[in-house]
């Protein structure tokens, strides 16, 4: 054993072509039998063997949401930094923002108040119409004929590959938002990750999800023993929260009426953007994004949480990311990248920040004032009748004192946000064929839905119910049942 021990030593010191200054050095190595075993598993590392995929993914549209599209551009620069190939990474983005009539800087994305562009590269696989859960769950799964539009790009991985999944957009309890109908729920992302593993055709997954109410994605839900490691921008109960947003603090240029990022993703990539990440684990990462994202425990900030193979955050972020060989000499060291504390705009309103500052800032009495006062108006009545819908509908359901109460329940950490994810998606299909879209902001009901569920109402009752409290659908644009269900 130690003459094979040797023997490869020698052999690959003389490739390195310093055999000659090597005969103390091999018996330093040998003399240390765990330093030598830490030179082989090194160099294990450093091949990781197998080939690094990844799936990016914004699941919003619109200027308001430009953050969501800045994070999966950055993400992408970073990932071909760290040496992934085009081809190994894809890319959904509905791409809407860098030719947006609104943007400053046409043709460009920036995700940091003094960042440089981001976009440029982008690969577009799935834009558009072809962002859907179908495509995105066919991506993960390999499945080509599964696809429709779109570059017909997926993850075509093996055994031995490793797999990094990024998700930024908004969300709520067990449901992630699309550029398109349906939005993705919970239980059928599980099950994908679940066919996935059954399939064998990776080694380890990490899944990096930014989105209000994030934990419930995995809480209860994401089993260990799959090989996956998952960490979430919030909770499964508290809104996640954008950053570099006009009026905080930083905020971006001033010709910006938009938030650039959001607090989580941009955490997770300005600390992977500047170290050696063949010196930093998942673990230390997640530690220092937990640390940035808390905002020193102001009310702009959410706990970052970590679900699934726990185990598996030992590994090192290049097994995942790559790493920049520009940062070869940047040694990861705890809070080296931790920045001050940011002041933050909560997610769901991150739209009425755009409008504001564009109704704000636009001339008086012009056509682009007349229309941002159009669009908060009707953002701010959608959010009135969506809430007050769901209040009345508990009403009548629970009755007027137990209500509210049955509705905003939360279960116990570790227990899935519902049982009958069928029943939840049937009940948001009855409040929307009565009550019009839940839309982007009206994701933060599902947990109110889903104890409907709890609770054992049938879908008869829901039905009434919602028939009394929503006599029309309200006609804007917010509202529209037009496009399809939520679910
Ligand atoms: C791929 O997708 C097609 C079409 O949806 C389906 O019939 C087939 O079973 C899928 N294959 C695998 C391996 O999941
Ligand atoms: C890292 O440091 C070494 C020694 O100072 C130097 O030769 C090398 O060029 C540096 N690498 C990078 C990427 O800056």
């Amino acid at each position: 054993m130690t003459n094979l021990v040797t023997s490869v030593i020698l052999i690959l010191l003389s490739v390195a072509g310093i055999v000659s200054a090597g005969r103390d050095f091999i018996g330093d190595v040998l003399r240390l039998p765990s330093e030598a075993s830490r030179f082989f598993h090194r160099s294990d590392d450093d091949e990781v063997g197998g080939t690094k995929w990844a799936i990016l993914i914004a699941g919003s549209n619109g200027y308001w949401n430009y953050r969501h599209q800045a994070d999966v551009c950055h993400a992408y620069q970073l990932l071909r930094n760290g040496g992934l190939k085009e081809e190994n990474i894809v890319v959904f983005m509905y791409d809407d923002i860098a030719f947006n009539v609104e943007n400053p800087r046409p043709g460009v994305i920036i995700n940091h108040p003094q960042g440089s562009d981001v976009y440029k590269g982008v690969p577009k696989d799935y834009t558009g119409e072809d962002v859907t859960v179908d495509n995105f769950f066919a991506a993960i799964l390999g499945n080509k004929s599964a696809i429709t539009g779109g570059s017909g790009k997926v993850v075509n991985s093996g055994p031995n590959d490793h797999i990094f999944i990024f998700y930024s957009d908004h969300g709520g309890p067990g449901i992630l938002g699309m550029p398109t109908f349906p939005y993705l729920f919970a239980d059928d992302l599980i099950a994908v990750l679940k066919k996935k593993h059954a399939l064998g055709t990776y080694k380890s997954l990490v899944f990096y999800l930014e989105a209000c109410e994030s934990g419930s994605i995995f809480e209860g839900l994401l089993p260990e023993g799959l090989n996956i490691y998952a960490t979430t921008a919030s909770n499964a109960e508290e809104s996640s929260w954008g950053t570099y947003c006009p009026g905080e603090y930083p905020s971006p240029p001033p010709e910006y009426e938009t938030c650039l990022g959001d607090l989580y993703s941009v955490a997770w990539m300005e600390d992977s953007d500047i170290h050696n990440l063949r010196t930093e684990s998942l673990h230390q990462q997640y530690e220092l994004v937990k640390k940035r994202t808390i905002n020193g425990n102001s009310a702009y900030g959410s706990h970052v949480m970590q679900y699934g193979d726990i185990g598996l955050s030992k590994d090192n972020l290049f097994a995942y990311l790559g790493t920049n060989p520009a940062n070869d000499n940047f040694t990861f060291v705890d809070e080296n990248s931790l920045q001050l504390p940011t002041k933050a705009v909560n997610q769901r309103d991150a739209d009425l920040v755009h409008f504001w500052y564009k109704y704000h800032k636009a001339p008086e009495g012009s056509v682009r004032k007349a229309e941002a006062q159009k669009h908060f108006v009707e953002a701010m009545s959608h959010r009135m009748h969506v809430d007050n819908s769901v209040k009345l509908i508990g009403k009548l359901l629970f009755g007027i004192e137990r209500g509210p109460g049955v509705l905003s329940a939360i279960r116990p950490a570790g227990q899935p946000l519902v049982d009958d994810w069928k029943c939840l998606k049937k009940m948001v299909r009855t409040f929307e064929a009565h009550c019009g879209s839940l839309a982007q902001y009206g994701m933060k009901h599902m947990r109110s839905l889903a104890n409907i569920c709890n609770a054992g109402i049938q879908t008869e009752q829901m039905a009434e119910a919602s028939a009394q409290a929503c006599v029309s659908i309200p006609n804007n644009r917010w509202s529209s049942v037009q496009k399809g269900f939520s679910a």
